[in-house]
């Protein structure tokens, strides 16, 4: 069995479901999804991210509507865009890229977004849908990291899951969504007693805590599935030359003959958080013509 869990691929296919749903909106319903993204400021990873959104939303066959705000934007002129947008027939989805500059106040920028809107699913109404298991807007990560599981696994129900991290755009959100499918879910996190005997005990681990290469080869069940949400830029010798790498929460090369399934890092759970984003958007056109909600899994 292929050890790999290729996300670049998997991710591919979503977005090529995601086109066929906008094809058929606009077939049906005379209209075309549209995805507006904010960024304030000038922070470089976030510029590459809304370019990537921006690029793919496009592909898809959508509309993508980017508004660049100063650093020094006033928290009235931001909330005012948000407004206005929530208020525009032709944005479905709206994204407002984090971090903010420290002046402004995330949580009440996020909540002043329609929640139908919210394809980031952030904003408290859909936290708390999801966490009652009800209709709401998922989080992209997870969202990828839940159908990226089920496309390796199948059937999760009964399965015991360790999420390695407590965030709430990921860590609390894939608990929900693993409890959902019937797991026994364990949140670990830094103060976690004994928690490599924690994760060795577990069917399915998903990592999130931002530490390079945290989870070895001891960590893990064999046949686990393990999926590597983190994105860390350490520098390593290669070759005796020192060089910057990009390498998730889990020690990859250590999962050879351990785990039954490993998301690499780059092209595991990266490529699929965009995707999701375009499904969220397809989604939330879709409800706005009371249409019932796009098959993705
Ligand atoms: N910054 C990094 N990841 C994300 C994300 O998924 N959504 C938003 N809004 N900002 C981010």
């Amino acid at each position: 069995m292929n050890q790999i869990i290729d996300g670049k691929k998997f991710s591919q296919t979503l977005r090529d479901k995601v086109k066929n749903c906008v094809d058929l909106i606009k077939e049906k319903k005379g209209i075309t999804p549209g995805l507006a993204v904010i960024l304030v400021g000038e922070d470089p990873a976030s510029q590459v991210y809304v370019r990537n959104k921006g690029k793919q939303t496009i592909e898809a066959g959508m509309n993508s509507y980017e508004h660049k705000l100063d650093a020094s934007t006033s928290s009235e002129v931001l909330l005012n865009l948000i407004k206005k947008l929530n208020k525009d027939a032709n944005v479905h989805g709206i994204l407002c890229q984090l971090p903010l500059p420290k002046h402004l106040n995330e949580k009440e920028v996020i909540n002043s977004i329609d929640p139908e809107k919210d394809v980031d699913g952030f904003h408290i109404s859909n936290v708390g849908l999801l966490n009652t298991g009800q209709k709401s807007m998922i989080p992209c990560t997870p969202l990828g990291c839940l159908l990226l599981l089920k496309d390796r696994i199948g059937n999760l129900s009964g399965k015991s899951a360790v999420i390695v991290g407590r965030s709430n755009i990921v860590g609390k959100p894939m608990a929900n969504l693993l409890l959902q499918e019937n797991c026994t879910v364990t949140i670990a996190h830094s103060r976690t007693e004994n928690i490599e005997s924690v994760c060795s005990q577990s069917d399915i681990i998903v990592a999130a805590v931002g530490r390079p290469e945290m989870i070895k080869k001891e960590w893990v069940k064999p046949g686990a599935t393990v999926i590597d949400v983190g994105i860390n830029r350490v520098i390593k010798k290669i070759d005796g030359v020192e060089k910057t790498v990009l390498v998730g929460d889990v020690c990859f090369s250590d999962m050879a003959g351990v785990a039954a399934g490993v998301t690499p890092v780059p092209g595991g759970v990266g490529p699929m958080t965009i995707a999701c984003l375009l499904a969220n958007t397809v989604t939330a056109s879709y409800r706005s013509q009371g249409l019932s909600d796009p098959e993705f899994i």
